[in-house]
């Protein structure tokens, strides 16, 4: 039987939204106030889902306190309080959408993660507006 276990975290950021190939006329249109200059931040939260079999010798799928530092170590050090467009590798030509950081933060567990477990990241920009993405 699989099971999902899930770990909240949060994180803020700055970021701004823009396409450099456009005018500031078509990125306003299209990314209205987070095509600000001067950036603009977010409170982020996030949902990291593992899924798997439970382990008969624990009854884990995951020890969750592996999963908290690993959350804390690969994701909130390199994303928290940073300037995801300037200080941040992974977005120096990708516009931070949360779809895209939600594709970042997959990229940078995954291999953290057992190879027959499943990972699950849901990442909310604000508290209504939130992407998935499991690979
Ligand atoms: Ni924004």
């Amino acid at each position: 039987m699989k099971v999902k276990v899930s770990r909240k975290a949060h994180f803020n950021a700055a970021h701004r939204l823009y396409n450099p190939d456009w005018d500031m006329e078509k990125n306003d249109a299209i990314f209205g106030l987070c095509n600000n200059p001067n950036y603009h931040g977010h409170n982020y939260e996030l949902i990291v889902g593992v899924t798997g079999e439970i382990d008969p010798e624990t009854g884990f799928v995951m020890d969750m306190k592996v999963l908290k530092s690993l959350i804390k170590k690969e994701v909130e050090m390199a994303l928290d309080h940073k300037n995801l467009n300037v200080e941040v590798p992974e977005f120096k030509n990708v516009n931070p959408t949360a779809e895209n950081i939600a594709i970042v933060i997959w990229q940078k567990l995954r291999p953290f993660i057992k190879q027959e477990h499943e990972l699950e990241i849901t990442l909310y920009e604000t508290p209504r507006n939130f992407v998935t993405f499991s690979g």
